[in-house]
């Protein structure tokens, strides 16, 4: 392979973060790869809007046939978000024969297994690691590091912007309102961050943790979901007298073959290694029967955290390219049996 193109649908927050690493890091990312990576077409709504990184004209299109129906591109890096229609561009992207990386935790939560599918019989890649606590890599270690063990329980924070009002509310007299303008300012909250304060977006991630440690298909409309809307500043503060932190949690546990998903406000103990978790710092609690307690931890949200994992995510896809084993993707659920049983 002389080169890898790359089409890019989306140039906000994640899109400008992965352009960063692809400009700003290229001899570094193309020696990684194993070949250089060149961005040939980057699809935004608005091509006229004003930019913090400077393309060349002729880079932008409007047209998303200009990057999912380009011979010359072969990964797909959607980071535009949506659902309905970010879902018909990966399959076009897949029956195009192109492999996709996506940030997208609202459209895998539902159609994973669909979109999953669809990659295997095009024989294309999927990867999704930057749709889960964005630079911790934790879909490579269920998958991965702790592919051997039994998964009993997760626990964490999964949400960025929710951790950031939160930790700031606790801190200093702000409003809930402030807060919530400053996380999106960062770039931390969804286009509608009605998801994020709700809990929707946590329940999301932990319905694709579940999906992947348990092999269960997981309905979201089964996941027990209350958001933060309702936690006052003297919630916050009554908790903190009492040696109590208030944190929006997701848990997954396995009971008697049911999966249990829950996301809530929680009191904490103070001295609860979630309780120190601050601002958009995201942290995962896993039980494994084997391994015991292990916990992940890092930046869950923002530009260059989720680039890292989206870029992670397209050097794998280049180094499979190269080596022709694209349609292992890693991030599968995990299978009890792969033989069928007269095979075995
Ligand atoms: P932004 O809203 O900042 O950016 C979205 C980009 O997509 C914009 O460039 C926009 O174009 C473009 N876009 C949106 N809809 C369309 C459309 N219909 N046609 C063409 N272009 C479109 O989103 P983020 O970068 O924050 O998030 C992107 C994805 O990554 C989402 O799925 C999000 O959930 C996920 N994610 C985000 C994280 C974060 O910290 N922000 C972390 C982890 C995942 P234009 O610029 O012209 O408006
Ligand atoms: N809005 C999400 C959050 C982005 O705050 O965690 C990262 O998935």
């Amino acid at each position: 392979m002389d080169q890898v193109s790359v089409g890019l649908l989306g140039f906000g927050t994640v899109g400008s973060g992965v352009v960063h690493l692809l400009l700003q890091e290229q001899e570094q990312l193309g020696e990684r790869a194993g070949c250089p990576i060149h961005l040939e077409k980057v699809l935004v709504r608005d091509k006229e809007k004003l930019r913090k990184i400077k393309l060349d004209d002729d880079r932008f299109t409007v047209d998303a046939s200009d990057v999912l129906d380009n011979p010359n591109i072969d990964i797909v890096i959607e980071v535009m978000g949506g659902i309905e229609e970010t879902r018909q561009h990966i399959h076009r992207a897949l029956r195009n024969k192109k492999h996709v990386i996506t940030a997208n935790k609202d459209l895998m939560a539902v159609y994973g297994s669909e979109l999953l599918e669809a990659a295997s019989d095009n024989g294309c890649d999927l990867y999704y690691e930057a749709s889960v606590a964005g630079g911790i890599p934790i879909l490579r270690s269920l998958t991965d590091g702790l592919a051997a063990d039994r998964i009993q329980k997760m626990m964490g924070i999964v949400n960025g912007t929710t951790n950031y009002i939160l930790s700031k509310m606790n801190r200093e007299p702000v409003t809930y309102e402030e807060v919530l303008k400053e996380a999106q300012a960062l770039g931390f909250a969804e286009a509608d961050p009605t998801s994020d304060v709700e809990g929707l977006d946590a329940a999301r991630k932990m319905v694709i943790l579940s999906h992947l440690a348990y092999s269960v298909p997981v309905n979201l409309e089964d996941v027990s979901i209350e958001g933060i809307t309702e936690v006052a500043q003297k919630d916050i503060l009554y908790s903190k007298k009492l040696g109590y932190a208030i944190k929006l949690i997701g848990i997954a546990e396995l009971d008697n073959q049911m999966i249990d998903i829950s996301v809530q406000p929680t009191l904490l103990p103070e001295r609860h290694p979630l309780a120190s978790v601050e601002n958009e710092y995201n942290a995962v609690y896993v039980y494994g029967e084997s391994v015991g307690e292990t916990m992940f931890y890092g930046p869950g949200a923002g530009e260059l955290p989720t680039a890292i994992a989206v870029v992670s995510d397209l050097i794998s896809v280049v180094k499979n390219m190269y080596h022709g084993t694209c349609g292992d993707h890693i991030f599968l659920p995990r299978r009890e049996k792969i033989c069928k049983p007269d095979e075995a």
